[in-house]
């Protein structure tokens, strides 16, 4: 049966993207979902590739940078903490990063956490910080990094929010909340980089078979895996760069099928 585990194809299907000597860095690439594997496919794609995956804490950017090393072909990888609701860890990811690299070609801006509950029964600890990391953080990340891709005169932000963040529904005023946030703030940031030669694509997934909140060991083929969303970030990047394609929503095609 098909397994998010299948291996790498080694040259995916946009096969016009251009990776060499660019430098990527995908935040949340922790898990064996939409970070990992926009990372490993980023990492698949070429040694010249220099590929910075983020996790939480050093253990874990460790063995992800293990993980990623083991990858058929695997190009360049750095790996760094980074914890999104923490400003010193993102100053301090920032400053790390502006010193090696003074290069950034594509920022995948996918950590993200959810929290769901209705109004009358929502802790306003917790939704603040889920929009500390969702957000804030997103947001703070960006604003230091932005100076590099104003100075290139070039690069590709990719923001991931959610269908959740286009339609809203019961329980989801916070989740659903933070991502409306990082739609709006995206059209922001396309008004504001593109006469820079800067795109800002918004990514809106419907359900993606992760480990997102705890929902492990969903296996339904004809549903999304976050390979799914890895292609889709490629195909946007195949794209002739006079176009931008501002916002996408992906979803299933037919995830009523049970196989
Ligand atoms: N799965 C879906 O159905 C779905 C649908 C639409 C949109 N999305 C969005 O897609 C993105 C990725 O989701 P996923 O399904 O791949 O979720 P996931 O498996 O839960 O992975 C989330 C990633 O974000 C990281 N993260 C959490 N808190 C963080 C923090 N404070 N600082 C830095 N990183 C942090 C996690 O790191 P740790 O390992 O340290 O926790 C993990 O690597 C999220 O923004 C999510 O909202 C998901």
């Amino acid at each position: 049966m098909w397994h998010w585990t299948r291996p790498f194809r080694r040259q995916p299907r946009a096969a016009r993207v251009d990776m060499t000597g660019k430098s990527v860095v995908v935040t949340g690439a922790s898990q064996h979902s939409i970070g990992y594997f926009v990372a490993a496919t980023l990492v698949a794609w070429g040694a010249d590739t220099v590929v910075t995956a983020t996790a939480r804490c050093e253990t874990m950017a460790n063995a992800l940078r293990t993980e990623l090393e083991g990858i058929d072909g695997a190009g360049g990888i750095t790996e760094h903490p980074l914890d999104l609701a923490d400003a010193t860890s993102v100053a301090a990811f920032a400053g790390w990063y502006r010193r090696r690299c003074n290069e950034l070609h594509v920022l995948v801006n996918n950590a993200g956490v959810g929290y769901l509950a209705e109004i009358g029964d929502i802790d306003m600890g917790r939704m603040r910080a889920l929009f500390d990391i969702n957000v804030f953080g997103l947001v703070d990340l960006t604003n230091r990094v932005a100076p590099l891709l104003k100075a290139q005169q070039s690069g590709y932000v990719f923001n991931i929010a959610s269908t959740s963040g286009m339609k809203g529904a019961k329980t989801g005023t916070v989740y659903a909340a933070s991502k409306w946030a990082v739609r709006g703030l995206s059209q922001c940031w396309q008004a504001e980089l593109r006469p820079h030669g800067v795109h800002v694509t918004c990514v809106c997934p419907s359900e993606v078979q992760t480990d997102w909140m705890g929902r492990t060991g969903r296996n339904n083929p004809n549903k999304l895996y976050a390979v799914d969303i890895a292609e889709t970030i490629m195909a946007a990047l195949a794209m002739q760069s006079r176009a931008l394609w501002p916002e996408l929503a992906i979803f299933a095609n037919n995830p009523w099928k049970e196989d």
